[in-house]
């Protein structure tokens, strides 16, 4: 899955250790479970991140693919 890119700074899904870097930004599972983070919100986010999140130049359709992907993992 796309996530693979994301995997050097979250945690990406259950039971998954990180790959390389450090675990700088939140754990997907966590960022599934926030509210505040609406889809909306995580479109927003993906196209245009703030530091200390780098900018990856993601087309729509791999911002899609990612938030379908986050939604995944949230908790019902
Ligand atoms: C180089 C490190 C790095 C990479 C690569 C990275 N992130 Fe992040 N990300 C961060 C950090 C650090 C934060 C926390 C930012 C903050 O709290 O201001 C973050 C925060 C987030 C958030 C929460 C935004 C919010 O509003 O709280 C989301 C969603 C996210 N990342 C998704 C992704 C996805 C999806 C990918 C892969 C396409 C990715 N990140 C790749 C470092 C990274």
């Amino acid at each position: 899955m796309a996530a693979r890119w994301c995997v050097s700074c979250h945690v990406p899904g259950p039971g998954m250790k990180l790959g390389s870097g450090t675990d700088v930004g939140p754990p997907f599972a966590q960022i599934a479970a926030d509210p505040a983070l609406t889809e909306q919100r995580l479109r927003g986010w993906l196209a245009d991140p703030n530091p200390p999140m780098p900018n990856l130049n993601l087309s729509r359709a791999e911002i899609e693919d990612l938030i379908a992907y986050i939604r995944g993992l949230k908790p019902r």
